[in-house]
């Protein structure tokens, strides 16, 4: 009787600290629910937020998301995607970060394309980084996560602001080529427009 009880609470709690454990990630990719049977997501205001530090990206740009805590209550899971608003599947892909708190997964095809927490761990915030998918279509995407308060208790589809996707040169770069072009009107660098020709 006492060993029947140490394997069930052995069960529950690596369920609990495991929520998305390597088998049950595939079906994962496209619910994005934990495997706790029997309990629903929450239907009332997340406790959590999802933020991020950019509005709008370009191929290659990389975006920090923060996973946090509206009011300090800790979290134990989470699983995070960057969708599309309008379509679906994952886009883009995150970096490895310390190895004891998050994983990443392949969805969708899409090496990287998902994160989730790696063990028990429980936290107020979490930063991961994103690196926005090579010449995407002109798109919005938004930052969708489950995030698991306790085994009963999690809710899924919490989002960040949208970010516009496109994939026109960025900033830096035509900064840099109208500082060329100046360069090039001023006679500086006649010598190598010379060599080039
Ligand atoms: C992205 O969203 C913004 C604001 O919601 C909207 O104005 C814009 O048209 C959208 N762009 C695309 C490509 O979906
Ligand atoms: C999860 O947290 C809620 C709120 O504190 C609590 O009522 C519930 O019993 C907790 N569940 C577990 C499995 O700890």
């Amino acid at each position: 009787m006492r060993l029947f009880f140490l394997v069930l609470f052995e069960m529950y709690t690596l369920s609990s600290v495991h929520a998305y454990p390597d088998g049950s990630v595939a079906s994962a990719c496209n619910t994005m629910l934990p495997n706790h049977p029997s309990f629903e997501p929450q239907t009332t205001t997340a406790l959590y937020r999802v933020t991020v530090n950019r509005v709008a990206c370009r191929p290659g740009d990389m975006i920090t998301v923060t996973l946090e805590s509206v009011n300090s209550i800790k979290f134990e899971g989470f699983m995070l995607q960057a969708l599309p608003t309008s379509g679906k599947g994952a886009q883009g892909s995150f970096m490895a970060g310390d190895a004891r708190l998050v994983r990443l997964h392949n969805c969708f095809n899409i090496e990287k394309s998902t994160i989730s927490h790696s063990g028990p761990n429980e936290i107020t915030q979490l930063e991961v980084m994103w690196v926005a998918p090579p010449s995407p279509a002109p798109s919005n995407i938004t930052f969708c996560a489950t995030i698991v308060r306790n085994y009963t208790e999690f809710w899924t589809m919490v989002k960040s602001p949208p970010i516009l996707l496109s994939n026109s040169p960025t900033l830096a770069v035509n900064c840099l080529m109208m500082l060329f072009n100046i360069l090039i009107a001023l006679g500086l660098f006649r010598s190598s427009s010379l060599t080039l020709l």
